[in-house]
């Protein structure tokens, strides 16, 4: 089933950018996505013009909301104790994460939006203007830009999404220590690309350095396994559906689209499983042949191997079956498997 982002934003989407023309809002959207696809670090705020932020709004918010909903999904399944009261997010833009955290842990009361851009801050307030969400409501909007000295008020969850690659190097390492600073949890979100993933192992590495540990989507605070490999990065995906406007703008024919990103949260407790052992990932689609599903699994030992379950091994083949790329295995409700794992 395609991800329907939550009818209220959508709608309030809709709405925000309702009055402008789909041409002016195509030629933005044009414009923004040479410009992210160059992969140049931002010299000047990519979105400065309210032209700009509206079209970020139509083509980019449903996809960077649903990526870091599912990204705060997989962090609550590995950590439900985690119910923070108090977010804040680096880099907010229109403020799709406050909307995809508040779906998962609807208790938040405290929601701090820090940006650089004033137009991504009317524009975002405007959209959160639209919810009956209290904390939304209520959120606080603040210009900030990244190396300023004043320190930030601590929050349980730090975010930022979709930053890291505006940012140069030294910024990056910046904003991760920024992050590391203001909360015991920090959770980033970059684009599922080769280059997204760099930029979240350079960043989880320095989290490690910094004593935080792990908790998603890698059951393990060891070396990344993937990075043995030629050709391969740990990324994820998550389907959306398109609204007419988002077509429209993005001369798209497809009613969805399947937004990959990469992600690492971490935090300052240890956290393992329930049951003393952490499930290990599921890296890649899972795949069917002849009565045995073959599942990529990140491990908590650190290593990516395959488990391969047969038909005849009866209930976890029918989990197999069932389990998604990015779920963890065994899932939550099934700790113990039968089958062993196998090296690829
Ligand atoms: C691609 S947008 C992501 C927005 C939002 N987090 C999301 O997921 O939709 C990146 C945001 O980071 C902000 N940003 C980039 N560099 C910044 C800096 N040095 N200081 C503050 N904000 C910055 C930009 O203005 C922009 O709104």
């Amino acid at each position: 089933m395609p991800y329907l982002p939550g009818m209220t934003l959508r709608a309030s989407i809709t709405q925000t950018i309702a009055g402008t023309r789909t041409t002016e809002l195509a030629n933005a959207v044009d414009a923004l996505t040479a410009r992210y696809r160059s992969g140049i670090p931002a010299g000047s705020p990519i979105l400065s013009r309210e032209i700009d932020v509206l079209a970020y709004t139509a083509y980019r918010m449903p996809a960077t909301y649903a990526a870091t909903r599912a990204v705060f999904e997989q962090l609550h399944d590995v950590v439900p104790d985690l119910r923070p009261g108090s977010l804040v997010d680096l880099g907010a833009g229109t403020g799709a994460t406050a909307w995809a955290a508040l779906d998962v842990w609807p208790d938040l009361t405290s929601l701090t939006m820090l940006e650089q851009s004033d137009a991504a801050i009317a524009v975002g307030r405007r959209i959160a203007e639209n919810s009956d969400a209290t904390p939304l409501l209520a959120a606080s909007w603040r210009q900030w830009h990244l190396g300023q000295t004043q320190p930030l008020d601590p929050a349980d969850i730090a975010v930022a999404a979709y930053v890291l690659g505006e940012l140069i190097t030294e910024q990056q390492s910046l904003l991760v220590e920024t992050l590391a600073r203001t909360a015991s949890t920090v959770v980033l979100v970059e684009p599922g690309t080769p280059a997204g993933y760099a930029r979240i192992i350079t960043a989880r590495n320095e989290l490690i350095a910094r004593g935080l540990n792990v908790l998603a989507p890698c059951p393990h605070s060891l070396q990344c396994p993937l990075l043995a490999r030629d050709g391969d990065w740990c990324h994820f995906a998550e389907r959306l559906e398109r609204s007419s406007t988002h077509r429209s703008v993005k001369s798209a024919e497809l009613s969805y689209e399947d937004e990959k990103y990469a992600y690492v949260a971490a935090g300052r407790a240890a956290r393992p499983g329930a049951t003393g052992r952490r499930p290990a990932r599921i890296l890649r689609h899972p795949t069917l042949r002849k009565g045995l599903v073959s599942l990529q699994l990140c491990t908590e030992e650190g290593s990516a191997v395959e488990l391969k379950v047969a038909k005849s091994e009866g209930e976890p083949y029918k989990r197999a079956r069932r389990a998604r790329w990015g779920d963890p295995w065994p899932p939550p409700e099934h700790p113990a498997g039968s089958s062993t794992l196998s090296p690829p």
